[in-house]
């Protein structure tokens, strides 16, 4: 920014409102738009709509380009809400700040600076220099364009992808059924709310465990979304997996035989990656906690208990993971709880209100704050 001072003092509830949208778009992008931020963009004029935008897989279009080419001539005088600071520099296309100059907007309101080093503040100083009015929001806004944009953001600050570690258990913190039961944990709304999750990440990610426990196929099973599967990652010391997984059909598998989590991460950054979801087992889950490489973890919580005398596991799983007692960990708070009615309900806690609850906790400061 140059000398001036924010606008923040008189922003109104609209605008927020309005910004507030452009987060909603910019969240389509997510687990489509890597290695770019997932950016949404609306365009009012005289509090009317009259342009929106999001990130369009690849990363291309922009959100500012898209939401230009709706506004079209009524873009003169209009004011733009843009989840992140509009690029300054030249790719396959001209600089988003160069398009909104040139359209004539007099006002844009940016809710995060961008840190890749092509932009970091010349976008708004291009916007400044056009002599269109620019504010840097810097409240909870702020924070919820920061989380949009975390995957990118871990990239561009630690080389590294952001990591959602996501589990499943019972009331006792077991991962996983005893031999001989059905595998499911929760309910189908729960299922369907982990294949969102699936659906907003870039990849995906199990260890060899899990492959040979379950033989998954870790696509996203939501109707219409099957395209947006994130691609399939598996960490194990072995150069191939056996022909007969599911997985080693899949033309797009990578195999991941670094011991260390950073590692495994780090390759996954230099592909450009931006967002892992981590779905393996109890071990591998430990291995990235152990080497502080989860940025939020989703704890899908099922009314069951799946204690079997003939099923004797020592400790469970959240016990050998270290996360049995999230209430005083001090590194993660929970930042959002969903609660989803549950059709799975074994012998022991049959209830008619059984209900699935997801715990979503974030990491309280991420490393680069
Ligand atoms: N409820 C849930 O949310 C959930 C999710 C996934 C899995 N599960 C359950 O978990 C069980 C499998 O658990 P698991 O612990 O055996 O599977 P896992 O953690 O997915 O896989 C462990 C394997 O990962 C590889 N690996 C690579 N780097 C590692 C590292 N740094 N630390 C540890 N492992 C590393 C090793 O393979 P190599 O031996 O080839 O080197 C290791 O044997 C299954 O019953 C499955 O159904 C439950």
């Amino acid at each position: 920014m140059t000398g001036k001072p924010p606008l923040l003092h008189s922003l109104t509830k609209s605008d927020r409102d309005f910004m507030s949208l452009a987060l909603h778009l910019g969240r389509r992008g997510l687990g489509r738009v890597a290695p770019n931020p997932a950016v949404g963009c609306v365009i009012t004029k005289q509090g009317k709509i009259i342009g929106r935008g999001w990130t369009q897989p690849g990363g291309r279009p922009h959100a500012e380009t898209e939401a230009l080419l709706q506004a079209g001539t009524e873009a003169e005088g209009a004011k733009v809400y843009v989840t992140l600071e509009p690029c300054a520099h030249h790719g396959q296309t001209g600089p988003c700040a160069e398009a909104l100059i040139k359209a004539g907007v007099s006002e844009v309101h940016v809710a995060l600076k961008d840190p890749d080093a092509r932009v970091a503040g010349r976008g708004i100083e291009m916007l400044e220099a056009a002599s269109i009015v620019v504010a840097l929001y810097e409240d909870d806004i702020n924070i919820l364009a920061a989380e949009l944009n975390s995957g990118f953001l871990t990239l561009q600050h630690l080389k590294r992808p952001m990591v959602t570690l996501k589990i499943a258990t019972d009331q006792n913190g077991m991962m996983r059924t005893p031999p001989g039961q059905d595998r499911q944990i929760t309910g189908t709304l729960a299922q369907r709310r982990m294949h969102l999750m699936r659906a907003e990440h870039d990849v995906i990610l199990v260890g060899r465990g899990t492959v040979e426990a379950d033989n998954p196929s870790l696509n996203c099973r939501l109707p219409g979304l099957g395209s947006q599967s994130p691609m399939p990652a598996v960490a194990t010391s072995q150069k191939t997996l056996p022909d007969d997984y599911v997985l080693s059909g899949h033309p797009d598998l990578i195999l991941l035989n670094d011991i260390s989590p950073l590692n495994m991460l780090k390759k996954l950054g230099q592909k450009g990656f931006t967002r892992v979801l981590l779905e393996g087992g109890p071990r591998l889950a430990k291995a990235f906690l152990n080497d502080n490489c989860v940025d939020e973890i989703v704890h899908f919580q099922s009314p069951n208990d799946f204690k079997d005398t003939s099923w004797p596991p020592e400790q469970s799983d959240l016990q050998l993971m270290g996360i049995e007692n999230m209430s005083s960990q001090t590194k993660y708070s929970l930042s959002r709880l969903e609660i989803w009615s549950t059709d799975i309900a074994n012998t022991v806690a049959a209830k008619e209100d059984a209900k699935d609850n997801v715990f979503f906790y974030r990491r309280v400061r991420p490393h680069f704050d």
